[in-house]
């Protein structure tokens, strides 16, 4: 009879405390990066290639290609059966936007290699190519042993360079498992010092997931010496002045990176020239869609830290993986720009091959968006306005979009022209010709939108908000003829709205035109999956809804902040200080 009564009450309880758990925000381990304000990934640049194939580990070495290596498929040219291999390594030639992939040991027309196993860590030195092989095949061996590989004739062929580890010498836990090498540039070119380096998550269960807790493991040896295996110094933690300390023995050895409440799974680092920074890529919590799988990406000043956070988000909802489950990620350092800001990620979307244009934006960088143009001065919604926000150094403006009667595209807050009009009437109602009869203010006429941006051309941004109805299609079309007659770029031009279904069309016509979700003071607690489920670049708040933990949860997300409407300067400083990355307000000379 007790316990009959007791199982119930167990149930009511676990039931009780389920939905905190599972309401329970993931968090990251490591504050937010107070260089880096977010990332972003430029979805319609996607690239796939190489069906069945995963990891795509990069070097970039002294010829001037890339080398990588895939895991269970055949590898470029192949698909998951044909050419299957248990892991192949492949050359890159080319630029991001030109290249051309072919395999050179093992996959599609090649044949089968003399080995298997796994790799997630390749290196160029000089033209030497090293690789960590882990495990003999797809299976748990690859939690038995990782080997070091030297390839002499580019990557054709590999003999073992006399460096292994195995999980026998770990007395702790199952060792280090998916090695991998930090990477430089062309050669190993502007290295930090004589030294390779190599991280190594903790091994914690024989599972192909993610590792928790989590701890990456940071190993190096003098680059003369990378085939001695007692050259390998661990890293043991770093001094108050931030000096590392290094040791022979794994018990000593600290992580170098740590999130022991979301795990890591395979890691990749790499040293951002133009940015001075390291940058490192890891799954959390799971590698699968359903058990909410996160892409984190982290940046440092040193190789060991201190780490913060630039992006924790769910690569599924963030539209970057489309694919159930996904394992590796990683920064491309040829294809790099040279301040850093632009980059291409490798990564694994569908079990393939997947390239994608990224660009980081710089915290404490804040965009002068004028609101309606100069209104603060001029008559808002005015080519007067527009201009006069070009003078005040506007890097974009704002501007509200309807269609008239005669289906033109016509710049006016309102539905009506009663309140900055002379006229009055429903701006639906008249024709072009009619509503630019009127008076906007000064002697203005209401421009269509087409004036604006022939006035405007590339000299700023524009940030375009979808008021009246029916107005997304007419404003894709526009947008891309502008880009396509008049050479603009489609990063000029902003798309906003509070109508999210407007927004939704938008991206349907032309993905490459960027997207605001605007939201209201009362800030919907769903807001991120919104912006996320219209693959937005930023999101356009109201400023009472803006706070600290808010820009930083964005930022996290890949998501940039726009705040309006502001012109107190206090409110604007206020806000600078929290890192919003665009202010819109009647005044641009005040931003
Ligand atoms: O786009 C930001 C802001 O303009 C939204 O409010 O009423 O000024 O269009 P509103
Ligand atoms: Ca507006």
């Amino acid at each position: 009879m007790r316990e009959k009564q007791f199982m119930p009450v167990a149930l009511l309880a676990a039931w009780l405390i389920m939905p905190v758990v599972a309401l329970a925000q993931r968090v990251p381990a490591y504050p937010p990066s107070r260089q880096i304000g977010s990332v972003w990934f430029e979805m319609t640049t996607l690239d796939e290639l190489a069906p069945g194939s995963d990891n795509w580990p990069l070097t970039w070495a002294a010829d001037g290609h890339q080398y990588t290596s895939w895991g269970d498929g055949g590898g470029f040219g192949g698909t998951n059966v044909d050419g299957r291999v248990s892991f192949g390594v492949g050359r890159i030639e080319g630029g991001a936007r030109d290249y051309r992939c072919r395999n050179i040991w093992g996959g599609a027309g090649l044949p089968q290699p003399p080995f298997g196993g796994k790799s997630y860590g390749i290196l160029a030195l000089g033209d030497t190519l090293w690789l960590w092989r882990g495990g003999d095949a797809s299976d748990e061996t690859l939690y038995e042993f990782r080997e070091l590989y030297r390839s002499l004739d580019r990557g054709v062929s590999w003999q073992p360079a006399g460096v292994r580890f195995d999980r026998r010498e770990f007395s702790d836990t199952l060792g280090v498992f998916a090695l991998t090498f930090l990477q430089f540039g062309r050669g190993y070119e502007g290295a930090r010092d004589g030294y390779v380096y190599v991280y190594a998550p903790r091994a914690t269960s024989l599972e192909w997931d993610v590792h928790t807790p989590g701890d990456v493991m940071l190993i190096r040896a003098p680059r003369g010496e990378i085939d001695q295996k007692n050259a390998y110094r661990w890293f043991a933690g770093a001094d108050g002045a931030g000096v590392p300390r290094w040791s022979e023995h794994y018990n000593s050895a600290v992580p170098a990176f740590s999130d022991p409440a979301n795990g890591v799974m395979r890691t990749s680092v790499a040293f951002n020239a133009g940015l001075g920074r390291y940058i490192l890529s890891t799954l959390h919590v799971s590698r699968f869609r359903e058990h909410d799988g996160r892409l984190g990406i982290y940046d440092a000043p040193e190789p060991w830290g201190p780490w913060t956070t630039v992006l924790f988000a769910n690569a599924f909802e963030l539209g970057l993986v489309d694919f159930s489950k996904t394992v590796f990620f990683n920064f491309s350092n040829k294809w790099t720009s040279r301040d850093g800001r632009k980059s291409v990620l490798v990564y694994t979307n569908r079990d393939n091959w997947a390239t994608v244009e990224s660009e980081f934006y710089m915290r404490g960088e804040c965009l002068k968006v004028g609101h309606r143009g100069a209104s603060g001065i001029f008559a808002g919604n005015t080519l007067a306005a527009f201009a006069g926000a070009l003078e005040q150094g506007a890097d974009m403006v704002e501007l509200d979009v309807h269609l008239s009667l005669d289906s033109q595209l016509v710049v006016i807050h309102d539905n009506t022209v009663d309140r900055t009009t002379g006229g009055t009437g429903e701006v639906g109602a008249m024709t072009l010709a009619g509503l630019q009869k009127l008076d906007a203010g000064g002697g203005e006429k209401i421009p269509s939108l087409g004036e604006v941006l022939l006035l405007l051309g590339s000299r700023c941004g524009v940030n375009v908000e979808l008021k009246g109805p029916g107005t997304a299609a007419p404003v894709a079309g526009l947008l891309s003829r502008f880009v396509r007659g008049k050479g603009i770029p489609w990063d000029n031009f902003l798309v906003s709205s509070f109508d999210h279904a407007r927004l939704a069309e938008l991206k349907e016509i032309e993905p490459r035109i960027r997207r605001a979700p605007l939201f209201g003071e009362d800030l919907p607690e769903d807001f991120i999956a919104i912006a996320h489920g219209l693959g937005a670049w930023s999101v356009n708040l109201n400023k009472q809804s803006v706070t600290a933990d808010l820009v930083d949860r964005c930022h996290r997300e890949g998501l940039r902040v726009h705040v309006y409407t502001v012109n107190n300067p206090d409110e604007i400083a206020r806000l600078k200080e929290l890192g919003v990355d665009g202010i819109i307000g009647d005044y641009p000379d005040r931003l």
